[in-house]
């Protein structure tokens, strides 16, 4: 059970001054009937929420897909820069959304914006090598056996502050003149560009295209986001079950 105020303040209704004062004055009904004590006390799950006579849906955890333009760093906010968050409403803002990783300032493609630790922790930890797909357009030229020094396992050299390293076996794909695609299992700093630059290429343009179980949308434009359906929520659920099961 939880606070009536905290619950829909929790949603992003408001502040919680101003859902207390909309409640007082009779905005808000719990199943059906109109509630004008802020401390009433009420189950998530069940009770059937009104505000102003509009449904309010609840649900714990919120899911963002975003197509992250460039010159937007990943970060909740910024003095100067302009942040993935910042582009949110302010209702979706509320919710204690944050980037589940990084991309380049400079990057384009799928980010996922949630509230939901537990997911984000399981999509990023390094124990659990979940597959991200980068297209790269590049300058240079790749050495003929690029696929193969990925396939191995390509070192790197250290880069602000990131150690040179040997890199977890990854896929390279051709395709096109000066374009290709890179899946990796892990995620260190700069480490699509560093990858390209061990086998001859300048990265010049990077989106990323898949994300764990996730595709980036094609209708989403740079800088658009959407909600996760809940095909892609489920699938997210599947692996934190799975996660939970062998820890
Ligand atoms: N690799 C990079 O070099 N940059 C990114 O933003 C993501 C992966």
């Amino acid at each position: 059970m939880m606070r009536l105020d905290k619950l829909l303040c929790d949603l992003g209704e408001g502040t919680r001054k101003e859902v207390t004062l909309r409640i007082r004055r009779g905005a808000v009904t719990v199943d059906g009937v109109t509630v004008t004590r802020p401390e009433t006390k009420v189950d998530p799950e069940t009770a059937v929420l009104t505000l102003d006579g509009l449904p309010v849906v609840y649900s714990k955890y919120v899911y963002i897909m975003m197509n992250k333009a460039a010159g937007e760093i990943c970060a909740t906010r910024d003095p100067k820069l302009p942040t993935v968050v910042s582009r949110l409403p302010e209702k979706l803002r509320r919710r204690g959304l944050f980037p589940a990783g990084r991309l380049d300032r400079n990057a384009e493609g799928l980010l996922l914006l949630t509230n939901d630790g537990d997911a984000a922790h399981m999509l990023l930890s390094p124990a659990r090598h979940v597959e991200k797909t980068y297209f790269v357009r590049y300058d240079g030229t790749l050495a003929p056996d690029a696929e193969t020094r990925f396939r191995n396992g390509i070192a790197i050299p250290a880069d602000d502050g990131d150690p040179a390293c040997v890199c977890m076996p990854a896929e390279l794909i051709r395709a096109g003149e000066h374009e290709a695609r890179v899946k990796v299992t892990e995620g260190r700093y700069h480490q699509v560009k560093r990858m390209i630059a061990a086998v001859g290429g300048h990265v010049t343009y990077l989106r990323r295209e898949t994300f764990g179980p996730l595709t980036l949308d094609a209708d989403l434009r740079p800088g658009a986001y959407r909600e996760l359906l809940r095909e892609e929520i489920t699938q997210i659920e599947e692996i934190k079950r799975k996660t939970r099961r062998q820890t």
